[in-house]
């Protein structure tokens, strides 16, 4: 039996990303039939949210009452759960369990498979806060998809129902994926946090930092939208500044191998952008060898945080 093209859709968990995906598919025109949670208080609520949604007694019902289940769980219960799942003779290829997860293999839902539904992942690329505009918030945002090719096709519609782009992945990537994915998240949260270390010492505390810099990194983030990563690229690598590269590096030093490193490691990704510039300032080879030899001293007096 193929998919229906106008699903009824049932979602599993009723936490911040479930509040915002079940919110948009039936803003969307899709009946969002059941929803299950671990308390009942949670599903209900979400229920009352949507029109014509039941909050349902277990997962189990929510198969028996819809078309794509959504495992919107924390990561460590999505095999647990979808092993406890049966799907009933007749109908099992017309179901599809997708679980929204990015680390986590589509591989965990096995089971259902093994009975014959369909399976696969619909993650989104944005941070669910569990505030109710993110239902608007998350339109122009990404949403990868990792299933057969009709599963595929779904999904990708329910993604641009909710405004999204649609990415596809081979599951063998998920942990490359998945990790990269945080230079755009909490790697630049912990990179805010590097300069926060650095001013605390010059005397600003945390809340001067982020209404420096937090207006600063809009800024840079609107210019790479703009302009691309070579075109938005700005500070002393990208003029060529040598010299001045060669005292920032000492300093750095100055505050101990583990500060060094992480400026190095990220002067030397800088320059790599740099290179890829039309006309590269010609002192680029200089400063790729100032921050190699600022690297080896830092690993060579090992890099504990400080
Ligand atoms: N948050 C994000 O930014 C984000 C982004 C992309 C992908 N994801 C993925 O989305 C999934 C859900 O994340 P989330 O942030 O929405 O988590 P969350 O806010 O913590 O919500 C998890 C929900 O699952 C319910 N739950 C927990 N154990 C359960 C069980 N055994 N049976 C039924 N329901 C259970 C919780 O129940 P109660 O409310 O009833 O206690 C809660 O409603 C995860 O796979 C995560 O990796 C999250």
């Amino acid at each position: 039996m193929p998919l229906s093209a106008t699903p009824r859709l049932g979602f599993i968990g009723a936490g911040r990303l479930a509040r915002c995906l079940a919110a948009g598919f039936a803003r969307a025109g899709y009946a969002v039939q059941a929803v299950t949670s671990r308390s009942p208080h949670s599903a209900a609520q979400l229920a009352a949210a949507l029109p014509h949604c039941r909050a349902v007694a277990d997962a189990q019902a929510v198969v028996d009452n819809a078309d794509v289940i959504f495992l919107a769980v924390p990561d460590d219960n999505i095999g647990t759960i979808a092993n406890s799942l049966h799907f009933a003779t007749g109908r099992q290829d017309s179901i599809a369990l997708v679980h929204c997860s990015g680390a986590t293999s589509v591989d965990v839902l096995a089971g259902a498979h093994a009975q014959g539904a369909r399976i696969g992942g619909f993650h989104p690329l944005y941070l669910f806060s569990g505030d109710e505009a993110d239902v608007e918030r998350i339109a122009g945002c990404s949403i990868t998809v990792e299933a057969d090719p009709e599963l595929a096709a779904l999904l990708g519609a329910l993604a641009r129902a909710l405004g999204c782009a649609v990415l596809t992945l081979a599951g063998a990537h998920r942990m490359l994926y998945h990790g990269a994915a945080h230079y755009a998240a909490s790697f630049a949260l912990a990179a805010l946090a590097e300069a926060a270390d650095i001013w605390r010492t010059l005397g600003f505390d945390e809340a001067q930092t982020l209404r420096a810099l937090l207006p600063m990194l809009g800024g840079t983030v609107q210019a790479a939208r703009a302009k691309g990563l070579v075109g938005a690229l700005a500070g002393p690598v990208s003029r060529g500044d040598a010299a001045l590269l060669e005292r920032q590096l000492a300093s750095f030093e100055s505050l101990g191998a583990d500060h060094a490193m992480l400026y190095a490691l990220m002067t030397r990704r800088a320059l790599s952008l740099a290179r890829r510039r039309e006309h590269p300032p010609p002192s680029l080879d200089a400063m790729s060898d100032v921050t190699q030899a600022t690297l080896e001293r830092a690993f060579a007096r090992g890099a504990s945080a400080s």
